[in-house]
């Protein structure tokens, strides 16, 4: 996907190069465009680097190219962050004095502001009105974070995290869902409307993060090296949890059944996709679920070319490189925001002459830290047939970091899915 990060003029155009490298590394393409009052601030060999591409607020630079119609079209985004007082009154006023505001004016695809000022500046009836008419127009402003600003003083006007702001403009983009702003008072965080909770269930009130399916990491533009889940299990972990009253978000790589309605909808295909999307919508989740089976390598490189089969040359050789553990990370952010959050992670495993399936996934729960392991042994059955890949039903044994006894659950993937669900209501209102 293009984006197009607009940095306006404020103390927080450095938390946008957080912002930046969200966008990347989910792979998207982002042409950066800072006012000048922002390169006081952050300096345009900054975003070049991080962004890979060149960087200019100047509409006489490479005329020929006539830069803000095609930046403008070719965008399938724009986020505007931090989007200062002045930015907002440009764009409800249609000023296009230079690339930025051009380039908005061009702008065809949804358009994300994400302010940043002293709370005065954001209550002032201009910036009331400027606000109201850009949303009056379509266009989705978040409502700044409350908290410390610049100087001594708090309040609303925080830039919202980078996090925040990335899962909101995803969540644009998607499709699945609208910013919604509250149109009192500002609060205290972006969120998405379709992850405001329902009213009722076990879960109600909860926002629950799922993923699921299995990751595709690619040799070349055609191939890719990947796994045998289905996602059947996700999905249905995802039904159940929405049928409990919570608000679900469900990022998934390549599954074999379709996502459920209701959930907000997020598709990935690679490990350091998956990561990226999981860390940020983990940042404002109450549960999260890992039930996508990561690559745990991926080709060192990508080859632009279909890599070809030459009958005198000798066999490929493709190196690999270790994926990021996600699970691990999500744990540690977790510690490291101390965020009160319920993790859980799912392993597929076999025993052999060393240990049994049992003691791997102990040992697994304990390296990986999270609350809950929801553990399959995989392999062929009695008849010989794979137990769980792809089939309706299965069979697992949760185990608890805190030593609680294990849970069995059998059955179809939902009666599965709804043991799971149960015990994380239990342990949700236990605390
Ligand atoms: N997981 C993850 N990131 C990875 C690999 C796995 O987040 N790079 C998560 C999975 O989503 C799952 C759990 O970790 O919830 C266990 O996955 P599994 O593949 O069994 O774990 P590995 O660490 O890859 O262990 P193994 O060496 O047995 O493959």
């Amino acid at each position: 996907m293009n984006i197009v990060l607009g940095v306006g003029g404020g103390i927080a155009a450095y938390k946008s190069a957080l912002l930046l490298r969200l966008f990347t590394e989910a792979g998207h393409a982002v042409t950066v465009i800072p006012t000048d009052a922002s390169t006081k601030f952050v300096g345009v060999a900054t975003w070049e680097a991080l962004s890979g591409r060149p960087v200019t607020n100047n509409v006489f630079d490479s005329v020929d190219q006539v830069n803000h119609v095609r930046i403008g079209h070719e965008a399938d985004l724009i986020v505007v962050a931090p989007a200062t007082a002045d930015l907002l009154a440009k764009a409800a006023g249609g000023h296009a004095n230079d690339l930025l505001t051009t380039t908005l004016l061009m702008a065809r695809g949804p358009v994300l502001f994400a302010p940043a000022m002293h709370t005065e500046m954001w209550q002032h009836a201009s910036t009331v009105a400027n606000v109201a008419l850009l949303r009056s127009r379509g266009v989705h402003v978040l409502d700044p974070a409350v908290g410390r600003l610049t100087g001594p003083d708090t309040g609303p006007g925080r830039l919202p995290e980078p996090e925040a702001i990335f899962a909101a403009a995803m969540a644009l983009v998607d499709g699945s869902c609208a910013v919604t702003h509250d149109a009192g008072s500002p609060a205290p965080a972006a969120t998405p409307a379709s992850a405001v909770p329902a009213a009722s269930g076990p879960l109600a009130g909860k926002r629950v993060l799922i993923t699921a399916g299995g990751t595709r990491e690619p040799l070349d533009p055609v191939r890719y090296l990947g796994n045998k889940s289905s996602g059947k299990q996700g999905v249905a972990l995802a039904e159940a949890a929405l049928a409990a009253g919570a608000a679900v978000t469900l990022i998934h790589a390549p599954m074999e059944v379709p996502a459920p309605a209701g959930a907000t909808i997020q598709r990935i295909e690679t490990a350091l996709e998956l990561r990226a999307a999981t860390l940020a919508a983990a940042a404002t989740a109450d549960v999260v679920i890992m039930a996508a089976a990561v690559a745990d390598f991926r080709p060192s490189t990508i080859s632009t070319g279909k890599i070809k089969k030459r009958d005198d040359t000798a066999d490929p050789v493709i190196a690999l490189v270790r994926n990021p553990d996600i699970l691990v990370e999500v744990v540690a952010h977790r510690a490291a925001r101390n965020q009160v959050q319920l993790i859980v992670g799912f392993a597929a495993e076999t025993g052999d002459d060393r240990a049994d399936a049992r003691s791997y996934a102990r040992e697994k729960l304990v390296r990986k830290g999270c609350d809950l392991l929801v553990v399959n042994e995989v392999g062929p059955g009695e008849s010989g047939s794979e137990r769980v890949f792809g089939q309706d039903n299965n069979q697992v044994e949760i185990l608890a970091l805190d030593g609680a006894g294990p849970v069995q659950a059998a059955g179809s993937k939902r009666e599965v899915a709804d043991a799971v669900v149960l015990l994380l209501a239990q342990r949700l209102a236990a605390r």
